[in-house]
């Protein structure tokens, strides 16, 4: 595809037209070949210089960004907010105005307040790639989960993408669904009426709160983790009652398609949102998902860096 990427920045994926999203599966696809060779670093990114600023806590998305930096030949600084000056009162913007002093290129922020990366584009001559923000976007994981829906079934258009769990409080599932809706699958989101607000009808989501129901026809069904850390009073009874109705068992495996995937952005809580031998089992691509989240991160860096003075 001849396109031509012209953002500085990685906000959400409501933000990216269709192609725009097309655009970064095409050049991930690219990025994972490169992995599978033997030699698996490139000099896309040599002379620039990435900064990793995770406020909150991540695994998957940290060590993923920090491989793929690694892999383009960037130089890379992990800050790390606990001994910050942000422990003396200086904010957001000033740390990161004093790092692009430095003449660093890119900042890639997990923050936990909505807006922040959003904040930090407009104010930065830096590129910015968010991380994860609050409840509100996760526009690297969602790239990952399409990339690997696309990848295993051959097509994003038409298909049955139902994420089932804690709504509310994902970004997980906010940056999905603009980014499976653009592309032409059909959303549903799954889970009690006080995780799945209806709201989301309006932008063409069905809402269920029945799993079976939601499941039946389901070609991928994504998971979400119960986010405990983020529930301010009780959503549902006790997590083993919200497992009993919304959780994946073996039992579960007997009415869905044999051929639906199983996703999870992880962490994941074993016993609740899914059972062991479910996340482990044949028709999880749990692991392919975190294998395929370094390809689309370096994709995105690489579109980034691209765009910068
Ligand atoms: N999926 C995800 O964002 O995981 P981490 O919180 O470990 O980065």
């Amino acid at each position: 595809m001849d396109f031509q990427w012209t953002k500085k920045d990685l906000l959400d994926l409501y933000d990216l037209s269709r192609d725009e999203i097309l655009h970064i599966l095409n050049t991930a696809e690219e990025f994972k070949k490169v992995s599978q060779r033997n030699v698996k670093k490139v000099p896309a990114l040599r002379g620039r210089t990435v900064v990793n600023l995770f406020v909150e806590p991540s695994t998957r998305t940290r060590v993923s960004f920090e491989l793929a930096e690694q892999r383009l030949s960037a130089d890379i600084i992990n800050m790390n907010a606990d001994v910050s000056s942000f422990r003396k009162g200086e904010t957001l913007l000033d740390t990161l105005k004093n790092i692009q002093a430095l003449q660093a290129d890119i900042v890639v922020i997990r923050h936990q307040a909505t807006g922040a990366p959003n904040f930090l584009a407009r104010e930065l001559n830096m590129g910015v790639v968010n991380a994860g923000d609050g409840a509100h976007s996760h526009p690297t994981q969602a790239l990952l989960d399409i990339f690997t829906i696309r990848e295993k079934k051959g097509r994003i258009e038409g298909l049955n993408v139902v994420i089932v769990g804690d709504i509310l409080h994902s970004r997980v599932a906010r940056s999905n669904v603009w980014g499976l809706i653009k592309l032409g699958a059909n959303v549903t989101f799954a889970g009690p009426a006080t995780l799945v607000p209806r709201e989301f009808e309006q932008i063409g989501v069905r809402v269920c709160h029945n799993l079976k129901d939601a499941l039946a026809d389901a070609d991928v069904i994504n998971l979400l983790r119960i986010q405990l850390e983020r529930q301010q009073r009780g959503y549902f009874p006790s997590l083993g009652e919200y497992s009993r109705f919304f959780g994946i068992h073996p039992e579960t495996l007997r009415y869905i398609k044999r051929d639906a995937l199983i996703m999870h952005p992880g962490p994941i809580n074993r016993g609740v949102e899914i059972d062991s031998a479910v996340a482990d089992g044949p028709q999880s691509v749990i692991l392919e998902q975190v294998t395929n989240g370094l390809a689309v991160r370096m994709a995105v860096l690489f579109l980034v860096a691209g765009c910068l003075k």
